[in-house]
């Protein structure tokens, strides 16, 4: 049978002590974990590998599953459940998560689904649920720095929905899904780390 080459991120594999350092600090007293976006799946295998007393749920749309379950399979790790495929705008998990973790997705969805995510987290997350955003925003209006902005350029050629949020924004987003701030991070590579609690 033809080799399947997994596919890499470096960002990922740069980014992924940093995340782990936020994670380890506020998933402590966390069980489950369902991840939006798992792309590579590097950060799931890391996060499950160094955290093992979480059951972490990867998740993404259906194009991008099949190398998800091929890297888990490949760790086989006992608390890294089976990928699920998960479409912000499509058909929603049934269940709910003691935690909600999503790195580098908001400026790749579009911001209809950015609005549906945080709408629909209450539905996703028990009642006092934590939800952990990673990646890069603008605050006051502006990139926080020259790398970003060219950043949001690329982004934008790709595709015009796609671009770095304010995180004025998402924040206000947050606060309408009934979440409260227990944390905002400065990250590496101007990039941020935000921590709610569900407080319904
Ligand atoms: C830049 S990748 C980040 C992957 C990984 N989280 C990381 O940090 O390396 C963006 C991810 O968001 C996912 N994504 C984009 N739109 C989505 C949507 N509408 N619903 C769920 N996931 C989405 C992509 O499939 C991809 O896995």
């Amino acid at each position: 049978m033809a080799e399947f080459n997994l596919p890499y991120s470096e960002a990922a594999d740069r980014n992924k002590d940093p995340i782990l350092g936020v994670l380890a600090e506020h998933f402590a007293d966390r069980k489950d974990v369902l991840e939006i976006g798992s792309g590579t799946a590097q950060h799931a295998v890391h996060f499950a590998s160094r955290l093992p007393h979480l059951v972490w749920h990867c998740s993404d749309v259906s194009e991008n599953l099949y190398s998800i379950e091929q890297r888990l399979s490949q760790s086989a790790l006992p608390n890294l459940a089976g990928a699920i495929e998960f479409d912000i705008a499509g058909a929603w998990p049934i269940r709910q998560y003691s935690a909600v973790f999503t790195a580098n997705s908001l400026h790749i969805m579009s911001w209809n689904n950015v609005e549906r995510l945080f709408e629909g987290l209450p539905r996703l997350l028990h009642r006092d649920g934590k939800f952990i955003v990673y990646g890069p925003f603008n605050e006051h209006g502006r990139y926080t720095s020259e790398s970003n902005r060219l950043f949001d350029l690329q982004l934008k050629q790709v595709h015009p929905e796609r671009g770095l949020r304010a995180i004025e924004d998402v924040m206000a987003l947050a606060r309408c899904a009934g979440l409260g701030l227990l944390a905002d991070r400065v990250m590496p590579a101007n990039n941020r780390c935000l921590v709610w609690q569900s407080m319904r």
